[in-house]
């Protein structure tokens, strides 16, 4: 199993580190356009195998896709990321240009990988990846709901102060801060519904922290989170490497699911080895389903700002 990381800033290498380390990869090449950047980062993190145990190869290339060619899966975290006060959408005039041309690189040395788009604006970068690349719909996967469903399970955990492992939860909609939509009502503590144990006012400060939980990690860092973001693709490479048939939320291109058509939004998949092998669609309240309506809006005017 082969996969391409584009972007050694601090997601694409945190993303290539959790890789390595669930060691289902034989091996991760690391590329960057800033000379030696991935070279150091590949080398630094080779020196780590020894203490971290795993065998899976990753090697460092200053913007050489040919030593890409043949992954299986590639991830797309290039471009530049948000500034204390900055939204996702603001992005889209650097980043559009340079996911547009990295994607177009990948396939041309790996026509059958699976893409995962990190890079923001996510939704409207995945919509991109599709209109330009002309992949099937099942190759090509936005990757935003599991690092918000990761947030969501935090914020839950909080609350309820237990362990996070004792609790489950989903984010669909767009990633942004407005956008998201934690499903409360699906949230549980041990299989128990969180209702049970949260007012509805605390549920409300749960959905709306999670909202921000990029915003406010980049008020306190000064730029975008990295750990979260990077395990949240290494564990959908891992259910596509391994064809777990795992359920994530991710923004797919929807030709009418949910009632939506011609965008990418994140909604519960399965990912195996295909890639995204089947859309699992929600009996949604009239709420929930106003919500979905109002998030693919704010994606379609988006997704109008590009120059496709
Ligand atoms: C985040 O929410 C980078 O969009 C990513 O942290």
């Amino acid at each position: 199993m082969k996969v391409t990381v584009v972007g050694a800033g601090a997601v694409g290498a945190s993303c290539a580190e959790y890789i390595a380390i669930k060691n289902f990869a034989s091996e991760v090449v690391l590329l960057d356009i800033k000379e030696g950047f991935a070279e150091g980062k590949a080398m630094d993190l080779m020196q780590t195998a020894s203490l971290n145990g795993f065998d899976t190869k990753i090697t460092g290339v200053t913007n050489d896709y040919s030593k890409t060619a043949g992954s299986d899966v590639v991830v797309i975290t290039s471009g530049i990321p948000r500034k204390p006060g900055m939204t996702r959408e603001e992005l889209i005039g650097i980043n559009a240009g340079i996911v547009k041309s990295v994607s177009a690189s990948l396939i041309q040395h790996s026509p059958d990988a699976i893409i995962i788009v990190v890079s923001n604006p996510m939704d409207t970068m995945a919509y991109l990846v599709h209109k330009t690349t002309g992949l099937p719909r099942t190759r090509i996967i936005g990757m935003g709901g599991a690092l918000d469903s990761a947030r969501f399970k935090y914020r839950l955990a909080e609350a309820l102060e237990c362990p996070i492992s004792d609790v489950d939860g989903m984010v669909i909609g767009q990633h942004s801060d407005k956008g998201m939509i934690p499903l409360t009502r699906f949230a549980t503590r041990n299989s128990i519904p969180v209702t049970r144990f949260l007012s509805q006012e605390r549920l409300n400060q749960v959905a709306e922290d999670t909202k921000v939980g990029g915003a406010t990690l980049t008020k306190l860092l000064g730029t975008s989170a990295w750990y979260a973001p990077g395990a949240a693709v290494s564990g959908m490479v891992q259910a596509i490497a391994c064809d777990q048939k795992k359920m994530f939320p991710c923004s797919t291109y929807l030709q009418g699911e949910y009632g939506l058509n011609d965008l990418c939004i994140g909604v519960p998949v399965i990912l195996g080895k295909n890639g995204i092998e089947k859309i699992v669609e929600l009996e949604l309240t009239e709420t929930e389903k106003e919500k979905m309506k109002t998030s693919a809006e704010a994606i379609k005017k988006t997704n109008g700002l590009l120059t496709i």
